[in-house]
């Protein structure tokens, strides 16, 4: 092949890779916390968000069944998508199908989202750090592995809520939210010793941080929320080998896995500029 058809060939690929989306995949909505933070972050680049909302919530699931639809989805998702890396917002699945996801489609790069224990034992003053998640994040080896790895100094509580993550999706869509409801499930995240007092309490599901000003409000005393949302960012933008093309409005689109995301929820995806994408 002659020096300009290789050149030409060469700039159609670097231009097909300024093209290819970065993927963000939660269960539900909760996973716009952190392609809020990604598109500060990536702002020359084009995002798909899939949200698998027929699969909602992911807290409670079975393991084994959990990992085998994760798995599956990914492979229809990376084919129609082909996607330059996928973020995976949501603790509850990263800390279960990371090394599944990586094993079963090596040629892309995934980020995932996993309780932010190590920062919060690096800050916490009392050495009484909080981690409210779903059932699923707390009950898993990784995030065990996590505590033994980064914060044996302290004490970490993990608090699994049932219906948080359920409350936060009702929350983020405008719903009126009942503030008793919320003190119930944050409230096992307070401890008071002799020594002292919980300091830092770990946003371990990327649906909380939408609800971190009610937390605040209803909190015992104030605390650090720690959202690790820009740091998954800062991340993702780190594995990125090429740059963007400077996406049009309306580029960025959202899929639902159900194909029917109730009115307030497409009003919500229009909010946050994302087109609705076909499953
Ligand atoms: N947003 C998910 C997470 O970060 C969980 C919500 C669910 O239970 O599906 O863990």
């Amino acid at each position: 092949m002659g020096q300009t058809a290789t050149a030409l060939l060469e700039g159609r690929e670097a231009l097909a890779g300024l093209d290819r989306p970065i993927l963000v995949f939660d269960s539900g909505i909760g996973g716009l916390t952190v392609l809020r933070e990604a598109r500060v972050l990536m702002p020359d680049r084009r995002f798909v968000y899939i949200a698998d909302d027929a699969g909602f919530p992911y807290g409670v699931w079975d393991e084994e069944a959990l990992t085998r639809r994760i798995v599956t989805l990914f492979g229809g998702f990376l084919a129609r998508h082909d996607p330059e890396i996928a973020v995976i917002a949501c603790n509850t699945a990263s800390t279960l199908v990371l090394d599944d996801l990586r094993r079963a489609y090596p040629a892309t790069p995934f980020v995932g989202t996993v309780p932010a224990i190590k920062p919060a034992a690096e800050r916490t003053r009392s050495r009484l750090v909080s981690v409210l998640a779903t059932p699923g994040t707390v009950k898993r080896a990784y995030t065990r592995d996590l505590i033994q790895s980064f914060a044996t100094q302290c004490h970490v509580r993990l608090v699994g809520s049932e219906n948080l993550a359920r409350l936060a999706e009702a929350h983020i869509r405008g719903d009126e939210v009942d503030d008793e409801a919320v003190a119930k499930e944050i409230a096992p995240c307070f401890i008071e010793t002799k020594e002292g007092r919980t300091d830092i309490v770990v946003l371990a599901c990327t649906h909380y941080p939408f609800m971190a000003n009610v937390f605040r409000r209803l909190a015992p005393w104030p605390v650090d929320w720690l959202d690790p949302a820009e740091a998954i960012a800062r991340r993702a933008r780190s594995l990125l080998s090429s740059s963007g093309a400077q996406p049009e409005h309306g580029d960025d689109i959202a899929i639902f896995t159900s194909g029917q995301p109730d009115f307030s929820t497409r009003r919500l995806m229009q909010g946050f500029g994302l087109a609705q994408g076909a499953v």
